[in-house]
């Protein structure tokens, strides 16, 4: 049983990571003299970060870029990966530079680096705090055994808008669930010691609220009040900072009227003054030179100081500070002591990375070969994939239940563009995933039942119109017992630069699953996206539907897995599924309003269309067996400021096969100095329960965690009445109430 501790995410302790940048410390001092021999062009070279291009068969360095390194004008480089390949970059650093400082070598090792692990917002499904960490951790192993030593990554952006193609990469709506995970991710990535050669340098991204752009188009416009973006947007980031990220990149949207690169009050007053962050802070892909084309800077050059100034010590491929920083210095713009702290917090990276000790602390062969593509990879990405399955629906079909595969099938039709597939199995954001490698569904299948007879066919593709495989597929389908079908978004449908305002299922895909839903066979739906879609008529009509997402390396054999019951699935959604695109923003935690829903009433908050609950609720999953919920206790009828409540409640596995639940605990403050959420998550837990067998489950409440921004800013509770539901989605539950006093 894993407990999630309620205190410690918007809580104010400062675990810290950076260690003091005391300047007489043994860092302190060394770096104080490397930069007292340092030119100016040697600085701004340490606040540069260029990516190494890409040739078909790996990354090739601009030779540009090469004499930047020579000169000192370029102290780090990302997206070059290998041992052999960053060997020689390294060295070219080492043996040319005067002053042989050594790159840092970042990359986007997102969800694995040649290992695929479920896209993060799969994964979140998991709420398996401690496989989380451990994902990160494998990834950074591998990872850093090819050479590199800082990540891109957690990507902590909260998202309620499943039209953003970003939400893929998060872990979905909830500020709560999203920090835990932001912290597992953080110490999962970084280990104990950011110099041990099996780690990487965490990026908390993308600072600050990116996942808020306006109708969920990418690097859109983010306009929000201060109450909302501490309370909603900000915690995750804050609890990877917590849990001692050593870097941060800033966002490219704008956050109410100023860029977020460019954004003093992000950057400075929050991260560093009010959380006490020591590290690194880099910019995303270009944002300072966006800056002009947002309308916020005339030039490069005045973008560059205002970057500067915010607080951003490192520009990642712009070559702004490159080309026009010396300059603003020269002109007295920017004061050189402002330069220097930059220079100086990169540095400090590179020292706790270990590189000033041995700059080929990354770059052994021999490490590079024993940890990639592992068992231990490879076991790992099977046991996340498995648990990061969401079952939505699993009804009988003509009286008979379809999940389970019941021994009594003996031929199966797999059909769909992505049930024998690699390269969407590993979803966005793959890094250097090693296709070949990827067990498609149809080889998992296989594997899990050679007495079946499994006839495939993809029948259409992602996208596009072509409807010559329909017939086949349809074929297939009316001669079997069961009708798999794998569909979705291919790998790029998700992620970076793919919004997308219709979220049905993509291409010929909805007609195809209308003909075969007509062919009168049992149909189980494998959902294969990087986002919530919208299924409103699958879930009419289709009798089982598995939300499988992006998994990874090992998607086939995780899916066949659950298809065959080898493993019950206990994933839960973190993110709601609307019914329609209309009803974007749907969340759970939404505000009441003066005109709750009354469906007797014309005049309330509702849609003459469409009802105002989401399709799938936050917090929602089946399993093939059922959980009863009884006995909600409080410890008692009030709690007091500095005392704990303790909320105990009973659960039955009232099925016939052991399982997983996600046990979840909601509060509401029914009346504060400014409204609140209708539901708040403050706890879960995972719990495994065999047939017939009954828990208790507890969970202790403080006043510290019914803190909110008060109608003055201050983070604090308010006294009042407070409802507690605990259950097994954030609709589903037993409900009780207390009086804080
Ligand atoms: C742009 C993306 O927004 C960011 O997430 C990524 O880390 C950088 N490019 C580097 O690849």
């Amino acid at each position: 049983m894993r407990f999630a501790a309620l205190a410690i995410v918007f809580g104010y302790l400062f675990t810290g990571c950076a260690k003091q940048d005391d300047a007489n410390s043994t860092r302190g001092k060394f770096v104080k003299s490397l930069l007292s021999k340092m030119t100016m062009e040697e600085k701004i070279g340490q606040m540069t970060l260029y990516t190494s291009g890409w040739d078909v068969t790996g990354p090739v360095l601009n030779e540009n870029y090469r004499k930047d390194i020579l000169a000192g004008r370029c102290g780090n480089i990302f997206n070059a990966h290998t041992v052999t390949y960053n060997r020689e970059l390294q060295k070219f650093a080492m043996e040319n530079t005067r002053l042989k400082i050594p790159l840092l070598f970042g990359y986007d090792v997102i969800h694995g680096y040649k290992t695929i692990f479920p896209v993060p917002l799969a994964e979140s499904c998991s709420w398996d705090l401690a496989l989380i960490e451990k994902s990160a951790q494998l990834a950074a192993k591998e990872a850093a055994s090819a050479g590199l030593n800082w990540t891109f990554a957690p990507m902590v952006d909260i998202s309620r808008d499943p039209r953003w193609g970003r939400v893929a990469e998060g872990a979905g709506e909830d500020p709560y669930l999203g920090s835990l995970i932001a912290a597992s991710r953080t110490r999962g990535f970084q280990g104990a010691s950011l110099d041990d050669p099996l780690t990487l340098a965490a990026c908390v991204k993308h600072f600050a609220a990116y996942g808020a752009a306006e109708g969920g188009r990418d690097y859109g416009t983010v306009d929000m009040s201060e109450r909302s973006l501490r309370e909603v947007y900000l915690p995750t980031y804050h609890a990877a900072v917590n849990a001692g990220a050593a870097t941060v990149m800033s966002s490219f949207n704008e956050v109410s009227g100023v860029p977020a690169t460019g954004n003093r009050f992000l950057l400075t007053k929050i991260l560093r003054e009010e959380w006490g962050f020591k590290g690194m802070v880099v910019t995303d892909y270009t944002s300072i030179n966006e800056m002009v084309k947002h309308g916020y800077a005339a030039d490069e050059k005045q973008a560059g100081e205002q970057a500067v100034s915010a607080g951003v010590d490192m520009d990642m491929q712009g070559a702004v500070y490159q080309n026009f920083l010396i300059k603003s210095v020269k002109e007295g713009k920017i004061p050189e002591s402002v330069i220097d702290q930059s220079v100086v917090r990169v540095l400090n990276l590179k020292y706790d990375l270990g590189l000033f000790e041995d700059p080929y602390r990354y770059l052994n062969n021999q490490r590079e070969k024993e940890n990639t593509l592992s068992e231990e990879m490879l076991a790992h990405s099977l046991e996340i994939g498995r648990k990061s399955i969401v079952l939505l629906k699993n009804e009988p079909f003509n009286g008979v239940k379809i999940l389970p595969i019941s021994p009594e099938v003996h031929k199966i039709a797999l059909i769909g563009p992505l049930a024998d597939n690699r390269v969407d199995m590993m979803g966005t954001w793959h890094a250097a995933g090693d296709e070949t490698r990827v067990v498609t569904v149809l080889e998992g299948l296989r594997k899990a039942l050679p007495q079946c007879q499994i006839n495939f066919a993809a029948g259409c593709e992602t996208s596009g119109e072509n409807r010559s495989g329909l017939d086949e597929a349809i074929r297939l389908a009316s001669g079997s017992d069961l009708v798999i079908l794998a569909l979705g978004e291919n790998y790029v449908q998700s992620g970076e630069a793919a919004s997308r305002s219709i979220l049905g299922l993509p291409g010929v895909q909805q007609e195809m699953l209308e003909k075969l839903s007509a062919c009168g066979k049992p149909v189980a739906v494998l959902l294969m996206a990087g986002r919530p879609l919208v299924i409103r008529w699958m879930a009419n009509h289709v009798p089982a539907i598995l939300n499988t997402s992006h998994l990874g390396t090992m998607a086939g054999e995780a899916i066949a897995d659950v298809l065959t019951g080898k493993s019950n699935p206990s994933g839960k959604l973190t993110m709601s599924f609307p019914r329609d695109e209309g009803q974007i923003p749907v969340y759970y935690s939404m505000k009441n309003t003066g005109r709750p829903l009354d469906p007797a009433n014309k005049y309330t908050s509702k849609y003459l269309d469409v009802p105002n609950e989401p399709l799938y609720p936050f917090g929602y999953g089946l399993s093939y067996t059922s959980f009863g919920y009884s006995e909600l206790k409080l410890s008692s009828d009030h709690l007091s400021m500095k005392d704990s409540l303790l909320v105990s409640v009973q659960i039955k596995n009232i099925g016939q096969m052991a399982g997983e639940e996600i046990v979840q605990l909601y509060i509401r403050d029914l009346v504060g100095s400014v409204t609140r959420p209708v539901k708040e998550l403050k706890g879960f837990q995972k719990l495994m329960l065999q047939p017939g067998e009954s828990k208790e489950v507890k969970f202790i409440l403080r006043a510290d965690d019914l803190r909110f921004y008060t109608s003055n800013m201050t983070f604090a509770a308010e006294p009042g009445l407070f409802r507690v539901m605990a259950g097994t989605s954030s609709m589903q539950y037993l409900e009780a109430g207390f009086e804080l006093k």
